[in-house]
């Protein structure tokens, strides 16, 4: 009995020793926060896709090009559960995503840029480099309001932190280059109180609008997503 014990716990060393080994091996050795940040993206890409760029029309959120300090808040809040996302919350526990973890993701995404147009080849690429330049383009479609209203209230209610072309800064995300049902949908968990918006509290800037005038910013944002800050 204690000699089958001991050829098990043998054997098993012998199997496992392995790839324990060459795991350690690959953690101890210098990881840069880029690859480290690219390999957690194959993560995300199953939900947000490879480049960051989201899909399923913004059941998952674009999150390239996101301010890395936003990212880095959002993935705490979901975390901490101050704002509720079950499809992330397994990925965000504290064994899947310490935060060096979190610090390596924002800033990888963050860096990803997607064009608004399409590109002009020059003509001497190959066609993996022209599907992957043609992958990368990301353009909003315009969504249906009345773009000056929905300007002239953006311009005055929401500039302040979203920027005047809707990129965003800091803390603050992007809002233009962003799918509109994504922003919608955001806007109703705001309005209900579900998600917090701002330091405001649960009633804020959003609650004082009409739908109509949410719906005409929403179609104003689809139509700066090209212009230069
Ligand atoms: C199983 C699918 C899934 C995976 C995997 C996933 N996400 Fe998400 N993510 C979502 C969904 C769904 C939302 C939108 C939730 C909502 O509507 O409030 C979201 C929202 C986000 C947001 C908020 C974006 C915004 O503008 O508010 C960020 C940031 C984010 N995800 C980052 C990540 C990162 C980084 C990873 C990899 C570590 C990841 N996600 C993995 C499904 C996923
Ligand atoms: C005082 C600053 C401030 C103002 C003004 C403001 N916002 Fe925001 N907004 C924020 C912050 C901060 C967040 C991110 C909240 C978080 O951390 O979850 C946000 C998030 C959003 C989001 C969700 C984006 C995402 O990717 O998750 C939408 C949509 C939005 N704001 C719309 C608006 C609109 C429309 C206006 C003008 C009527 C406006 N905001 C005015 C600070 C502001």
């Amino acid at each position: 009995m204690l000699l089958r014990l001991f050829v098990f716990s043998a054997l098993a060393a012998v199997l496992f020793s392995g790839p324990v080994t060459a795991a350690t091996e690959a953690k101890a050795g210098p990881v840069s926060s880029l690859e480290n940040g690219k390999e957690i993206n194959g993560t995300c890409a199953a939900c947000h896709s490879e480049n960051g760029q989201g899909g399923k029309k913004g059941e998952y959120p674009r999150i390239a090009g996101q301010s890395a300090k936003f990212i880095e808040s959002q993935l705490r809040s979901f975390r901490a559960r101050t704002r509720i996302n079950i499809p992330m919350f397994p990925y965000t526990q504290e064994r899947e995503l310490p935060d060096e973890d979190i610090k390596d993701i924002a800033a990888y995404l963050s860096a990803i840029e997607l064009p608004t147009k399409m590109p002009t080849f020059v003509g001497n690429e190959d066609a993996l480099t022209r599907l992957q330049m043609v992958d990368k383009v990301m353009i909003i479609p315009r969504a249906d309001g009345d773009l000056e209203n929905g300007g002239k209230i953006y311009q005055k209610q929401c500039v302040a932190c979203h920027g005047k072309t809707g990129k965003g800064r800091g803390m603050f995300p992007m809002l233009a280059g962003q799918y509109t049902n994504y922003l919608k949908r955001q806007v109703d968990l705001f309005l209900k109180g579900d998600r917090p918006h701002d330091e405001e509290g649960m009633v804020g800037v959003l609650n004082a609008l009409k739908e109509s005038d949410i719906q005409d910013i929403l179609a104003y944002v689809t139509s700066i997503q090209e212009s230069q800050e």
